[in-house]
Order: C-alpha cells, then sequence, then structure tokens
C-alpha cells in the first residue's frame, strides 16, 4: 500500500510535541521481504500454557490483525506514538461522569458491533426488538414512577429550551411481549434522554437532577406509559481527544434524536436500546451508528391532550433467558 502520510498538522493536533516535519517525512521503503513476519509468530508464540483460556483463544488473532495492520500502512514511529498518546489521553480525561475511551470505541462504531456480536449470540431467536448501546450517560436508580406521570421536571417559563419542550411535548406508551406475543407483567422500563439543548441532566448544571429520567413498571396488560419529549440531535462530547479525532477524519459529532431504554423482566433477557425519531436529519450519519431500522418511530400529533402534542406507541420485545 501507498504511504499516505498524515502531515504534520494533524499529527500536531493529536498529540502536542511528536512531530516531523512533512518535508522530512519518511519515504515509502520499499517493503523488507520478511516485514516483521518472524516477530508476529514470536508474538504468537510467546503466550504461555497457563495463559487464561480466552486470552490464549483470542490474543493469536489481536497480534496478527494488529501487525498486519501496522505492515499493511506502513505505520511509522511518530504515528503510532500520536495514537498511545491519544489513549493516554483518554485515560487522564475520564472519569465517574466521563468515558473518553468508550467515545474513541464508539466513533470507530466497535461498541456498536460487540453490542451487536453479543445480542446475536445471547439471542435465540432474532423475533426480540434489537438492541443498541447503551452509551456514557445511563444512571442507576432513576426515579420509580407511577404509569402516567412525566419525566420532565421543574419546566417552567424560564426554563431555557421551555418552548421546544412544550412544542415536542409527548405521551409515550407501548407494551412489553414476551416473543411468544404475550404481555409481560412487572417488567421495568428505564428511560434516559437528552434536554432540548442536547445535554443530559449530569453534563448541565441547570438541570434538575435526574430530569428525563424515570423506572416505570408495565400493569397486567404489559403497558407501560409515561409523558417525556420528543428527542433533540445533539453532538457527542467532542472537547477531547475522540472530538479531535473526529474533526480530523472530517466527520460530523451529531447523534440523531432518540430515547434510550432498558427494559427487564423475570425470566427474559434485558434489552438495552434506543428509539430513533424519524424527522431527525442525522438519522442516517449518527457518530456511533447505532440506528436500525426497527428501531425507527414516527410520533404522531395528539389533541385534546394539554400535556402533549405528540403521541408515541411502541411495543418491546423480549427474548427469553436461556
Ligand atoms: C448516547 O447516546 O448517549 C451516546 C452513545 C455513544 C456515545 C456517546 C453518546
Ligand atoms: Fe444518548
Amino acid at each position: 500500500m501507498e504511504n499516505v502520510l498524515i502531515g504534520k498538522d494533524a499529527i500536531l493536533n493529536l498529540r502536542m510535541g511528536i512531530t516531523f516535519p512533512d518535508d522530512q517525512a519518511p519515504e515509502v521503503q520499499p517493503e523488507p521481504v520478511e516485514n516483521g513476519q518472524s516477530l508476529t509468530d514470536q508474538v504468537i508464540a510467546a503466550t504461555g500454557p497457563k495463559a487464561h483460556p480466552r486470552l490464549a483463544q483470542i490474543m493469536p488473532s489481536l497480534v496478527r490483525h494488529l501487525h498486519e495492520f501496522a505492515r499493511e500502512v506502513n505505520l511509522t514511529v511518530p504515528e503510532w506514538m500520536a495514537a498511545v498518546d491519544m489513549l493516554n489521553e483518554c485515560g487522564q480525561i475520564s472519569n465517574d461522569r466521563r468515558n473518553e475511551t468508550q467515545l474513541l470505541c464508539d466513533i470507530l462504531g466497535l461498541e456498536s458491533l460487540v453490542d451487536e456480536i453479543t445480542s446475536n449470540l445471547l439471542a435465540s431467536s432474532n423475533a426480540g426488538t434489537p438492541s443498541a448501546v447503551l452509551g456514557p450517560f445511563y444512571r442507576h436508580n432513576a426515579p420509580l414512577l407511577p404509569n402516567g406521570s412525566s419525566i420532565v421536571k421543574n419546566l417552567t417559563p424560564k426554563t431555557p429550551w421551555y418552548s421546544q419542550a412544550i412544542a415536542d411535548s409527548a405521551y409515550i406508551t407501548g407494551r412489553v411481549l414476551s416473543t411468544d406475543g404475550k404481555p409481560i407483567h412487572g417488567a421495568i422500563v428505564d428511560i434516559w434522554l437528552a434536554a432540548p439543548n442536547g445535554l443530559y441532566e449530569q453534563q448541565d448544571d441547570s438541570q434538575t437532577d435526574m430530569n428525563l429520567r424515570g423506572r416505570f413498571e408495565t400493569d397486567q396488560d404489559g403497558r407501560f406509559a409515561f409523558y417525556a419529549l420528543r428527542p433533540t440531535s445533539y453532538p457527542i462530547p467532542f472537547d477531547g481527544p475522540a472530538g479531535r479525532f473526529l474533526t480530523l477524519l472530517d466527520r460530523d459529532p451529531n447523534r440523531p434524536g432518540h430515547i434510550h431504554f432498558i427494559v427487564s423482566a423475570p425470566q427474559h433477557r434485558a434489552l438495552t436500546t434506543q428509539i430513533f425519531d424519524d424527522r431527525d436529519k442525522y438519522l442516517t450519519e449518527d457518530a456511533v451508528f447505532a440506528v436500525k431500522d426497527e428501531l425507527v418511530v414516527k410520533f404522531l400529533p395528539r389533541k385534546g391532550d394539554p400535556k402533549a402534542r405528540w403521541y408515541l406507541e411502541y411495543d418491546f420485545v423480549l427474548g427469553r433467558e436461556n
């Protein structure tokens, strides 16, 4: 492969300090005949007989792909060092409110891919609602609320996004079903979404604790119901290395408007998923590649309800626990 080197500015952006002038960038070298193949074999062979069995199973593949990637693109030391520094910075910026390494995986589609692989492995059939990534903004212990209540907290005309919230006010209901079509009584539907300013409550001091979060228990008919908002698109956090990486890739940081759900019930596999509003202009370019056709929903106008201008009915189908 021809070596298209990342330019000086790009490298500077990725990592302060390591740069090489473009005019001194390494030339493409004629490929050595062996090009590190025996090194790859040596690394694979270094795993000992007492290695953790799953690691012993997967590491040869990881090493082979990683080395093959480096050979294929003629990876240089400054480029590799820039990546090491980016990973280090991801760790340094992460805390209990922010997981930058997960975010990096997200923009590379890795969380979506692993989510797909995991749910295919666990599913006995594909009759259940598809899963989608959890993302970094879930909080445990959202308030358990009676069906029909609102998860929009402290909305007043002084709220900066008040008129948007009124215009997007929505009544959302649906059932939780087993794959045989039977309603599940006592399922827990755990919900969270971003406010119309594109921020989750833990990112935004102006929002009340646990705003736009709630858990609801399904009734005898498997039904849940709550008032919320039509979701708004928002950019994933891009003030750190993952955001700089997106810029270097000339990519948009936005996610289409979505509502997150974790739906759980005894004897059933818990479902982590998201639904996406079909009006959203970012549906086909989700920064984290989580949109699936079955998860795109259509809100309908709601008449005669002072608390909601929109209505959505959506059923979740849970597979049985194996
Ligand atoms: C989210 O939907 O909350 C999300 C998912 C992946 C990365 C960033 C945000
Ligand atoms: Fe989200």
